[in-house]
């Protein structure tokens, strides 16, 4: 039994076969049907925190597949209060054929993880966010065809969204370049870090960002908002990289902050796209773990 709790989880070959299954059940049937794959079968998911793509694209996606999903708020099951994560995960894994969970430290997915009957799925952790990561790089391949020799430079704080997407685009064939404050490097090996933001973008195939403050890290803002001056995705910005360079952001956005509303409604943003994808990309995973 596979489970999805980080990139390093799948290699190279299982993730182009996803792309290629996410694809397939894209184009096949434009009102996502794709195959009744998972017919008759169940997915938990439990969230510790908001969401809408998360939480509606997967839930939505099991319906296309022929199943079902049953929300679970944190509040509602106790996890880890009223009962322990291990007691949580030894009920619901005989109940379900998989579970996701959103949760504030990556500690409690791995914990129920370890004790889980049916496959787990990370829908974000304070370390992690690998189906957004997948989901991103769908939308990279429609819009650039080939990633070998593209280049991804992520601008702003190597957060969760950063370290999958820079592990996954790493793996297969990009060159990755991020560009934060000191402090704010993702721990991820064989990418650049760049401070200067300026020369990061030069010649980028895509541009990524994501919000300066994470669910869970609002004691930080004043901070955070500090920090990160001069990482703002702007027009002057985007002109340093490539002419036909699409621009990135797994959304929810703070328009002002880590992207202008003009960058961020112009013709090269394909942060809609992405979203889209999510489900795509998530359907393709529920096939792998679950079919
Ligand atoms: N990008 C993303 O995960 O969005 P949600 O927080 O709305 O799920
Ligand atoms: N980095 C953001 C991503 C939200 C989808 C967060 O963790 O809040």
């Amino acid at each position: 039994m596979q489970h999805f709790l980080k990139i390093d989880d799948f290699n190279s070959a299982e993730f182009w076969s996803i792309l290629e299954s996410a694809m397939s059940m894209k184009r096949d049937d434009s009102f996502g049907t794709g195959g009744l794959h998972l017919e008759g079968k169940t997915l938990g998911m439990i969230f510790e925190k908001p969401s809408n793509r998360t939480r509606v694209s997967f839930e939505v996606g099991m319906f296309q597949l022929g199943g079902h999903a049953v929300y679970i708020q944190k509040q509602d099951i106790g996890m880890g209060s009223r009962e322990p994560i291990a007691d949580v995960a030894r009920v619901l894994s005989r109940y379900v054929d998989g579970v996701v969970i959103r949760a504030m430290s990556h500690d409690t997915i791995a914990e129920f993880a370890a004790v889980s009957l049916v496959p787990v799925i990370n829908g974000l952790s304070d370390l992690y966010h690998p189906c957004q990561a997948v989901a991103d790089v769908l939308t990279i391949v429609e819009h650039k065809e080939n990633l070998q020799g593209r280049k991804m430079v992520y601008v702003g704080d190597g957060n969760n969204v950063c370290v999958s997407l820079a592990q996954l685009c790493h793996l297969l064939g990009m060159e990755v370049v991020v560009a934060c404050p000191r402090g704010y490097e993702p721990p991820v090996t064989g990418i650049t870090i760049e401070s200067d933001v300026r020369k990061a973008v030069a010649n980028a195939d895509v541009i990524y960002t994501d919000v300066w403050v994470s669910m869970g890290q609002e004691a930080e803002t004043e901070k955070r908002l500090t920090d990160f001056k001069g990482f703002m995705v702007d027009m002057d910005l985007v002109k340093l990289a490539k002419p036909d360079a699409i621009v990135m952001h797994c959304l929810p956005a703070q328009r002002g902050f880590e992207i202008t509303h003009e960058v961020f409604e112009s013709p090269q943003s394909v942060v809609f796209d992405q979203a889209e994808n999510r489900l795509h990309a998530q359907k393709a995973i529920l096939v792998k773990l679950l079919g």
